[in-house]
């Protein structure tokens, strides 16, 4: 199916690059005038190649927020759909966590979501309804590993989140989801784990490999579709299996 989102107009924070990129590129391809936003100038160039427009804004910051919807709605004279995908997520434990770090991750993954959704209330009010959607992660919500106390926190967070925001919108009109995502194939990654960690990573997933940001962004084409409609308050999962195994286990008994 084609024109999914025809028409429709749509803000990802946190495309320059990565998962948010790919959820970009696959809206513009379902018909979406998108713009896109990311404190990195390199989401201009990233714009250009896809077809959208770029704000640059630090969505951890009340104004850079606000400066991002409402580029985005000046450009489009609206706004119908909104994904929050920023993130970051150093690798730190807990014991060595100093609180500006545990500051700039919640305010990133956390307190950003919850800005630029509050920002994007108005907008979506004014056009009658809407869809966000939020990137969340297994780890925290589900599962975790060591290095994670802060990262863990702010994902958990994200879907308690979605639940109030989900039930205080839905008088609205505008349904509020979130992607639990397992573990991506994306440059934050290559730059942050390292290959140890994604050797290790893709052998515990039960389908046999990481995961690619375009099959992030076919669950976001979804949440933020006509298909979506009646889901709102929930998450889902995609993550090829990696919280299904009972203590790691994947090995198969003998036949
Ligand atoms: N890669 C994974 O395995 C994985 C798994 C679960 C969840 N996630 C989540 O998915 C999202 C994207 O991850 P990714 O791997 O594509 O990361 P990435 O680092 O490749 O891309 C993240 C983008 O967000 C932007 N960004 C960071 N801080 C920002 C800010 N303050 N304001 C605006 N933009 C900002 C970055 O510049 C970058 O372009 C994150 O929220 C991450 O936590 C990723």
């Amino acid at each position: 199916m084609t024109g999914r989102l025809q028409g429709k107009r749509a803000l990802i924070v946190g495309a320059a690059r990565g998962i948010g990129r790919a959820i970009a590129e696959r809206f513009v391809e379902e018909g979406a005038r998108v713009t896109i936003s990311d404190v990195s100038a390199a989401g201009a160039a990233t714009a250009e190649a896809i077809g959208a427009d770029f704000v640059a804004a630090d969505i951890a910051t009340p104004e850079g927020a606000e400066a991002a919807v409402a580029a985005a709605v000046a450009t489009h004279g609206g706004l119908d759909i909104l994904v929050q995908n920023a993130g970051i997520y150093p690798w730190t434990l807990i014991e060595d966590i100093s609180p500006a770090e545990w500051d700039a991750v919640l305010g990133v993954n956390l307190r950003g979501t919850f800005m630029t959704a509050k920002a994007a209330l108005g907008p979506m009010r004014a056009a009658g309804g809407g869809r966000m959607v939020f990137t969340s992660s297994i780890t925290g919500p589900r599962v975790t590993s060591p290095g994670h106390g802060h990262y863990s926190a702010s994902k958990a967070g994200i879907v308690g989140f979605v639940r109030s925001a989900a039930l205080e919108w839905a008088r609205d009109g505008i349904t509020v989801n979130a992607i639990e995502p397992g573990n991506i194939l994306t440059e934050g990654m290559k730059e942050d784990r390292g290959e140890a960690f994604i050797r290790e990573m893709s052998a515990s997933v039960p389908l046999g490999r990481l995961g690619t940001p375009r099959e992030i962004a076919h669950a976001a084409l979804f949440l933020a579709s006509e298909e979506a409609a009646y889901i709102t308050g929930t998450t889902i999962v995609v993550d090829g299996g990696q919280i299904l195994p009972e203590g790691g286990m994947i090995e198969m008994p003998p036949r």
